[in-house]
């Protein structure tokens, strides 16, 4: 928590600061001002304004029908309340199909607080990535599960089980890195990939069903308040079981991240 004091911003100086001293980074989904401010107060470093709002805010079934409009939205809303914490938008589906659309939807997420932006794919995207870098956007990559291609992919489904996908993942995670990501966010996949790959990269890797040997964790603020309908994914823990109020739910997660005691054994995927 020393990164916290005197409410100074996150930077992504400090972020790397803190992956190269180990110290395990905070991340949760946030997408209006009340959690915002109640992340920031529970000591969260990163809050992503996920386009997994698509599902928890909008009710739809996958977070392709998400406009960037919406997304610039949800931003201004989560940077309004944000005291200190590194903000992290999503380009959502179809924004960034090609380096100038990416670098106008990068702009609107960035004119609407946002420190950085995350985008799924992986060496297709180094394009993209390295426009956006060179243009000083900083950009977040997502590899894994790819909730914008679940109608390619046909559901949601842990990736890199195989040798071959294991090993084209670690790949391409070393493309996006090489051309300038300063962070990937890793999502479903065995646990002993996301170790492997946390291993060879010098960016930090931010974990959500990827084992607990990422730089960091994320997951989605409804999830691990356990109030998202339906069966949780594997890799949620639900922070209110034992808790009497969300802040007290929150603070825990940083808590047991931060300790490495979440995720457990049972949230994370064998290869
Ligand atoms: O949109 C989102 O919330 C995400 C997380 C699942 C990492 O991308």
């Amino acid at each position: 928590m020393g990164y916290l004091q005197g409410d100074k911003p996150i930077t992504i100086t400090k972020l790397l600061a803190m992956h190269a001293e180990r110290e395990k980074i905070t991340m949760l989904t946030a997408y209006d001002s009340t959690m915002s401010a109640l992340l920031n107060r529970c000591g969260i470093e990163v809050i992503l304004i996920g386009d997994s709002l698509g599902n928890v805010i909008q009710g739809h079934s996958s977070t392709t029908p998400v406009t960037i409009e919406q997304m610039v939205y949800h931003t201004e809303c989560v940077t309004r309340a944000n005291t200190h914490a590194f903000l992290i938008a999503d380009l959502p589906f179809a924004s960034y199909g090609d380096p100038v659309q990416a670098l106008d939807s990068a702009a609107a997420l960035m004119r609407a607080g946002a420190d950085m932006v995350k985008l799924e794919g992986g060496d297709w995207q180094v394009d993209i990535i390295q426009y956006l870098v060179e243009r000083s956007v900083p950009v977040c990559a997502h590899l894994g599960l790819l909730p914008q291609s679940v109608h390619l992919l046909g559901g949601y489904k842990v990736q890199g089980k195989s040798k071959d996908a294991a090993s084209h993942m670690l790949e391409q995670a070393l493309a996006c890195q090489a051309v300038g990501a300063q962070m990937v966010v890793l999502e479903a996949i065995p646990s002993s990939l996301g170790e492997k790959i946390t291993a060879e990269l010098h960016i930090p890797t931010i974990g959500i069903g990827a084992g607990p040997d990422c730089s960091g964790q994320v997951l989605v603020l409804q999830d691990m308040l356990g109030i998202s309908p339906g069966k949780p994914p594997k890799f949620v823990k639900d922070f209110m079981d034992g808790h009497h109020s969300i802040e007290a739910a929150i603070k825990s997660y940083v808590r047991e991240v931060k300790s490495g005691k979440f995720p457990g054994l049972e949230h994370g995927f064998a290869g």
